[in-house]
């Protein structure tokens, strides 16, 4: 595969016009948002099973987007596209509303303190990543780390917006390589899925 032409065909700009999704698929579907797609992995599996939603999936890491433009090729999958950057960036792209679920999946914990600021959800970026959720879709997040959890449990739970809370793990959900990891040091799964209120 060739990454210049993979990801001319198969990428989309972190930054840019606002993005339309039936532009992008060539349908009407119910959109997925990936954050932090890793190493594609899980990501390609979803996007095999689920051939009616379409999905984008974002991450900074190279190695993994360009797994996942391997996997776009050879797969012939027509319902995923990436992102090579910076989702917070990309999200700026998006109009309110515009997907059905955003997934996050062993996003970075930044456990220390004075370190947690860095968190995908801390700083307002809730607010921005819920932005772009329809009302009645779902915000679907799992992690390794207890804490981080219970931490976006509080910060969800303070939202008047969402309902949900922790589930158990998700059967459809593919095993992603941080669940591997967290699994393989002994830590349990936490899996939360909240729902954006209708108005
Ligand atoms: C701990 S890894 C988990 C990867 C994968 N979901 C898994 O479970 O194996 C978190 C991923 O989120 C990505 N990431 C963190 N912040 C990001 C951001 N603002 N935009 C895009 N990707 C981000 C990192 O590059 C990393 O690949």
């Amino acid at each position: 595969m060739i990454w210049d032409e993979a990801i001319d065909r198969w990428g989309l700009d972190e930054q840019g016009p606002l993005l339309d999704p039936v532009a992008v698929f060539g349908r009407e579907s119910e959109l997925v948002i990936e954050i932090g797609s890793g190493d594609g992995r899980a990501t390609g599996e979803m996007a095999q099973a689920e051939p009616g939603r379409d999905l984008i999936a974002i991450d900074v890491h190279t190695p993994g987007i360009a797994r996942l433009l391997e996997v776009i090729e050879v797969e012939h999958l027509s319902n995923l596209r990436v992102v090579h950057g910076d989702a917070m960036s990309f999200l700026g792209r998006c109009p309110d509303g515009i997907c059905a679920r955003v997934r996050v999946f062993f996003p970075d914990p930044w456990p220390k303190r004075k370190q947690q600021h860095r968190r995908l959800f801390a700083g307002g970026r809730l607010d921005e990543i819920l932005r772009v959720i329809a009302p009645g879709g779902t915000l679907h997040v799992a992690t390794d780390i207890a804490e981080y959890a219970t931490w976006l449990e509080r910060l969800c739970g303070a939202r008047p917006d969402l309902v949900g809370g922790r589930i158990p793990r998700d059967p459809a959900r593919p095993l992603t390589k941080f669940e591997e990891n967290g699994r393989a040091a002994g830590r349990d799964i936490h899996e939360m899925l909240y729902g954006l209120r209708k108005a």
